[in-house]
């Protein structure tokens, strides 16, 4: 029987509460379907940096590298500033376990309703670049709070990191039904990093005559998001940008609420991690209503990485019946609290 450890970081706000349900569902699916799963929680998060001054702890990323996948929820607290928690938890691990590919599947569920008329049409994936680009925390402070001051964010482009995300979005584009890549960037403005990453995405494009491309700038993008969604598929963007898309791509495709992530090393170098979009969501923590479908479609794209697809397409059909059902959580225009949810897929799992 073949057998997983998971390490399970929940981090903070709903965070704690969409991983508590993600685990319990994975739990189920592990006992239908003849495969172990083992979870160890980490209690890394921001209450405990506030008491120890840390996120992860000495040799923390270490043992985290002895799993075969990481199952994150969010981290973000009202009394630690945002850069601070970004760059104390899930940064570390994206960037040290060399996760470069960040992929963002949109789906309008079944029995969900996207704002958009034509919101039926929205089936694609924003392939994110994950290590570099406007994210690499390169750049400065000087002259704190004098006139003078000066801060630099300097966006950072190698060679090898646009190929190989760029040779990434061609092969996921390669295995879809359309066979459709558009490559997003901002090239008129930004006539160095971004034309690097034109130029590089028109040499990989030679080895994949079978992809279909196109090419937009951002801000049109997003229009073509909102008016004519069944002319895309696979987008690949930079990090900040695919970062701005994929909130998008969630509001359109119904909520925030169901939108999945993964965080992948294609190499298997270091463990994947799986997390939903969003955030610690303080407006909603501990009410008991956070929508945990983002978390569970999250937890069918870890079963794929790890080679179980039957699971995944058995968790993917529970989830999108229950969607079907009406039974809905208060971001999706339900009633539904997040333990119904919960326990309405693990029924049907275990059915
Ligand atoms: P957010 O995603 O936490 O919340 C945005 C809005 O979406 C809120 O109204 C929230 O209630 C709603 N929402 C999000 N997830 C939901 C769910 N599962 N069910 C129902 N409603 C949901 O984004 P925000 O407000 O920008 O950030 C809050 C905190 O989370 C900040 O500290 C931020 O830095 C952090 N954050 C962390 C992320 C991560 O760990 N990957 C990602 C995004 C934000
Ligand atoms: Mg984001």
């Amino acid at each position: 029987m073949s057998a997983y450890k998971i390490a399970a970081v929940p981090g903070d706000g709903i965070g704690v509460e969409v991983i508590a349900a993600g685990v319990e569902v994975l739990q189920a699916l592990s006992k239908k379907s003849g495969f172990e799963l083992g979870f160890k929680h980490f209690d890394w998060n921001s209450d405990n940096y506030l008491k120890n001054g840390y996120y992860i702890p000495e040799g923390g990323l270490e043992e985290l590298k002895t799993f075969d996948a990481i199952f994150f929820g969010a981290v973000g607290a009202l009394n630690v500033a945002d850069h601070i928690s970004l760059w104390g938890l899930r940064l570390p691990i994206c960037q040290g376990f060399d996760q470069y590919a960040n992929v963002r599947p949109a789906r309008v569920l079944p029995g969900v309703k996207s704002p958009l008329l034509n919101g039926d049409q929205i089936d694609w994936v924003v392939v994110r670049e994950n290590s570099e680009g406007e994210y690499s925390g390169n750049g400065g402070r000087v002259h704190r709070g004098l006139p003078e001051e000066v801060a630099t964010e300097v966006s950072v482009f190698t060679r090898a990191g646009v190929e190989r995300i760029h040779r990434f979005a061609f092969e996921l584009a390669r295995s879809r039904p359309r066979k459709h890549l558009t490559l997003v960037t901002k090239s008129n403005a930004q006539r160095h990093g971004m034309v690097l990453w034109d130029e590089i995405f028109y040499e990989v494009a030679k080895d994949f005559p079978d992809v279909r491309i196109d090419k937009e700038l951002v801000d049109a993008v997003t229009t073509r998001m909102v008016l004519k969604p069944s002319t895309l598929d696979v987008i690949v963007a930079t990090n900040l940008h695919a970062d701005i898309l994929s909130d998008l791509a969630a509001a359109l495709s119904g909520s925030l609420g169901i939108a999945p992530t993964a965080n992948l090393n294609p190499s298997r170098r270091f463990p994947s991690m799986f997390e939903p979009i969003h955030g610690s969501a303080f407006d909603i923590t501990g009410k008991g209503v956070a929508n945990p479908i983002a978390t569970f479609w999250t937890a069918a794209m870890m079963l794929e990485h790890l080679g179980e697809p039957a699971a995944a397409k058995q968790l993917m059909s529970a989830i999108e019946a229950v969607t079907e059902s009406g039974l809905q959580t208060p971001d999706l225009g339900g009633k539904a609290t997040t333990r119904q949810v919960t326990d309405a897929v693990i029924a049907l799992i275990n059915r």
